[in-house]
């Protein structure tokens, strides 16, 4: 159900060119997808320590802290995932509005969930594919969560009885953690940043 008698009167609020100013640095926000254990997380915290070191202001929007309180009654259902990408993807934007520098870190494994995010955010939506093959995470399995899965332990798992789609041209960037460290791929993700800039 949509909401009614809504009355939105975002200009009398401070304008977010104010707080970029502030903040001398422009809001963006750099959704990482794939699968679990792709290495979203270890990335954006690399990067983003970095980007802190240098005095930008930063956030990190992850999945699972994420799923443990705002989206906490959202599963794994295609549904579940559909609003949790539209959640997590309204908050992004607030972030990038107030001039943050924003990684999220999602599976987002479907193509029309990326479509969504893209749409929400608008021209600050960096779409970020972290590229592993699904054994590599598997061997990872940092959580336990791929042995679990292959035990029958956990339904509508990523990349075995849940789909991940590939991105075709629409990734701005590929980082592949098969053939990199997380710390090349922070770096390479470091540089695109400025390169946008
Ligand atoms: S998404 O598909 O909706 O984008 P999200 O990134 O929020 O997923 O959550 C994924 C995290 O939830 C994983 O990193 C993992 O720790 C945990 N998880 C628990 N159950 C599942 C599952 N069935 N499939 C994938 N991840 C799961």
């Amino acid at each position: 159900m949509s909401a009614t008698n809504i009355h939105t009167e975002f200009h009398r609020f401070l304008g977010r060119e104010d707080k970029e100013r502030l903040l001398a640095q422009r809001g963006v926000v750099l959704w990482l997808y794939g699968l679990s254990g792709s290495g979203k997380s270890t990335i954006a915290n690399i990067a983003e320590r970095a980007l802190h070191g240098e005095g930008r202001f930063t956030a990190i929007l992850d999945g699972d802290n994420l799923r443990s309180g705002l989206n906490n009654n959202l599963g794994f259902s295609d549904g579940d995932r559909t609003e949790n990408i539209r959640r997590n993807g309204e908050v992004a934007k607030l972030f990038a509005e107030q001039g943050v520098i924003t990684f999220v870190s999602l599976i987002t494994p479907r193509r029309d969930l990326r479509a969504l995010a893209r749409e929400t955010i608008g021209e600050d939506f960096v779409e970020i594919f972290v590229k592993a093959n699904y054994g590599t995470c598997a061997a990872r399995d940092p959580k336990g969560l791929y042995a679990k899965a292959e035990a029958g332990e956990i339904r509508q798992f990523t990349g075995k009885d849940s789909g991940f789609e590939e991105p075709g041209e629409e990734a701005e960037l590929i980082l592949d953690t098969d053939e990199h460290s997380a710390e090349e791929c922070a770096h390479l993700l470091l540089a695109h940043l400025a390169s946008r800039a």
